[in-house]
């Protein structure tokens, strides 16, 4: 299953289009905030599809049922550019546990590079939902890299990607070696450069939100 979640006109749309602005994209604090909105609302919008319970709340005056969520997810992402999606997310569910992974481009002097996975700290596993932030889908390497990795701590019962952008070639391999995976995203962009970059993206979203790296 793939959402794009600004496919019917709404706020997602013009937060990516924020995005992905240059002169926007300056604002620092902005680009961090527009991702945190994205990942809110795709909580939102996942939170409608997770199993819910029955939920009798006494209040001063009466009885109120509410059909409630039945078990938070487990909320993982991947280090560094992840984390403003992840606060979105972890905003809503609030209540959830959570899972750091560090994914980078380890880059080889012909240009080529292989994603290094290197940490990893995540809670009990087994039987329980996940939600993957990576705000950009590109290849899906490292999104397929990571939910091996989390694989081999646990089996989840179900696994749903959130994504600012996602690429529909990365798409294609994360349905392909993951089948069953349930992605979540704010815009899908059929371009990807030699180098694993989305065409038109938006850039490199680790270094808008927190500033430049140095190269590994
Ligand atoms: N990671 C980014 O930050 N941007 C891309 O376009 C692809 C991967």
């Amino acid at each position: 299953m793939i959402v794009n979640l600004s496919q019917q006109h709404s706020l997602i749309s013009n937060w990516v289009s924020e995005l992905r602005d240059i002169q926007i994209q300056t604002d620092r604090m902005r680009f961090r905030r527009n991702l945190e909105r994205i990942g809110e609302i795709a909580a939102y919008e996942i939170s409608k599809v997770l199993p819910d319970i029955q939920k009798e709340v006494q209040t001063p005056l009466g009885t109120a049922t509410h059909q409630v969520l039945k078990e938070y997810p487990v909320l993982a992402t991947i280090l560094r550019a992840g984390l403003p999606l992840h606060q979105g997310l972890l905003n809503y569910f609030d209540k959830s546990d959570n899972a750091f992974i560090s994914a980078y481009r380890k880059h080889h002097p012909d240009g080529s590079f292989e994603i290094s996975l290197e940490y990893m700290s995540c809670p009990e596993l087994d039987d329980r939902v996940i939600i993957i932030s990576d705000p950009m889908l590109a290849t899906g390497s490292s999104l397929v890299k990571t939910i091996r990795f989390l694989k081999a701590e646990g089996q989840p019962r179900e696994i749903h990607i959130v994504a600012a952008i996602a690429c529909t070639v990365g798409i294609e391999y994360v349905r392909r070696e993951e089948p069953g995976v349930k992605i979540w995203c704010g815009d899908i962009d059929d371009e990807l450069t030699a180098k694993g970059y989305i065409v038109p993206g938006l850039g490199d979203a680790g270094d808008l939100a927190y500033g430049p790296k140095m190269q590994m």
